[in-house]
């Protein structure tokens, strides 16, 4: 296997370990949205915090470290063209918020749901606010859509700053549904 192909390969394995463990906190969050139990909800809490260190971070490390040197490889400008720069813009976005505000919400949350629940505590609404602001909501229902305008700049390769950023407002848009109904469809289900 030849130098780039190990690169190209070790970045399909980065992108679908960071994806996956994005979904599997997707689920885990969704199941804390949706329980009206204190144990349910620390284990949910429990999980989320699993699947961000042992897959999104790795898959991130992955990702980014064999990104930068494919751009390398490939003799390609860091800062010409859209679709690179909106790679590495988004991805730098993604993982400095994902190591500072949603790292610092999600260790609270784990350390305050399980306290709680070996204390016998009931789920009030405000362990569930405390758990889950708005901010960490927003930060949480991004992932997804973020990353997905990363794969279509990957896959698709804009040449044009107008698709990149047209594909990044329409992730904000889909954030924004994703903030409003995904914790009210999970207490109606729940
Ligand atoms: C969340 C992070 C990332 C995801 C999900 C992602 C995803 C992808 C995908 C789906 C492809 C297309 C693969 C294919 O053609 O088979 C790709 C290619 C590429 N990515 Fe990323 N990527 C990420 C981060 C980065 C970063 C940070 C960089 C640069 C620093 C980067 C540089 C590249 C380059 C140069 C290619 C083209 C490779 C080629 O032509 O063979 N990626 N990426």
């Amino acid at each position: 296997m030849d130098y780039y192909t190990l690169l190209k390969f070790g970045h399909i394995i980065g992108f679908t370990l960071l994806g996956g463990g994005l979904l599997a906190v997707f689920v885990s969050e969704f199941q804390a949205y949706r329980t009206n139990d204190m144990k349910e909800f620390a284990e949910s809490s429990r999980y989320t915090a699993i699947f961000y260190d042992y897959l999104v971070i790795p898959g991130a490390l992955t990702v980014g470290t064999t990104g930068f040197f494919l751009v390398r490889e490939l003799g390609i400008s860091f800062f010409e063209e859209p679709w690179v720069v909106g790679m590495w813009g988004l991805f730098l976005f993604e993982f400095i918020e994902g190591n500072t505000i949603t790292r610092i919400q999600f260790r609270k949350t784990l350390r305050n749901s399980r306290n709680a629940s070996e204390a016998g505590n009931i789920l009030t609404e405000e362990i569930r606010e405390d758990a889950r602001s708005l901010l960490n909501q927003i930060v949480h229902f991004l992932d997804i859509p973020i990353t997905t305008v990363i794969i279509y700049c990957g896959t698709v390769r804009p040449d044009s700053w107008v698709h990149v950023l047209t594909a990044i407002v329409i992730a904000l848009c889909i954030t924004a549904l994703l903030v409003i109904f995904v914790p009210r469809l999970a207490r109606k289900g729940g």
